[in-house]
């Protein structure tokens, strides 16, 4: 199971996400889940976190300072079974890039999840610490949802929506 988490720069919302979901899956021990995370825009490609996002993940113990921003790209369609997308603009462009088969793979993550009251993960980029904490929670309870989602899947391997 490959998941790829999405927003606009991959270096806020998108790092902080595969940081939670990293943690997760590795106290859960499901080493059958890996995890990336893009950027529709490739505006801070190969460009580490902001250093607002690095210091709020390692308040909650997870450690995303080696991680770099890369832009997503068609063939990611291809290689991962999820797209999960921040906010709306970010579902929007990445079912605009992908392949007419694989366009269902990018959802919206926080509904995907299962939850419930938040829709979107609200970009903190031009806010402050208390916008990456309320990003952080947002992520990281998505990332908890993910892993209880995963682990209900049937034998199918479907999962339903
Ligand atoms: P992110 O936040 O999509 O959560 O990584 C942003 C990062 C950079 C910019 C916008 C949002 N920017 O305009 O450069």
């Amino acid at each position: 199971m490959k998941l790829l988490v999405v927003c606009l720069g991959n270096i806020c919302r998108s790092p902080m996400g595969e940081g939670a979901l990293r943690a997760r899956i590795a106290q859960e021990r499901l080493d059958w889940i890996s995890v990336d995370s893009a950027g529709t825009s490739g505006w801070h490609a190969g460009e580490p976190p902001d250093r607002r996002a690095v210091a709020c993940a390692r308040r909650h113990g997870v450690d995303i300072s080696s991680l770099r921003g890369r832009q997503l790209r068609r063939e990611d369609f291809f290689d991962f079974d999820y797209i999960l997308c921040a906010d709306h603009d970010n579902l929007a462009e990445a079912r605009a890039l992908a392949p007419e088969h694989a366009r269902e793979r990018a959802v919206l993550w926080l509904p995907w999840a299962g939850i419930a009251g938040a829709t979107v993960v609200p970009d903190p980029y031009y806010g402050g610490q208390e916008d990456f904490e309320q990003s952080w929670a947002l992520v990281d309870a998505a990332a908890r949802a993910t892993v209880q989602r995963l682990l209900r899947r049937d034998d199918s391997g479907i999962i339903p929506t």
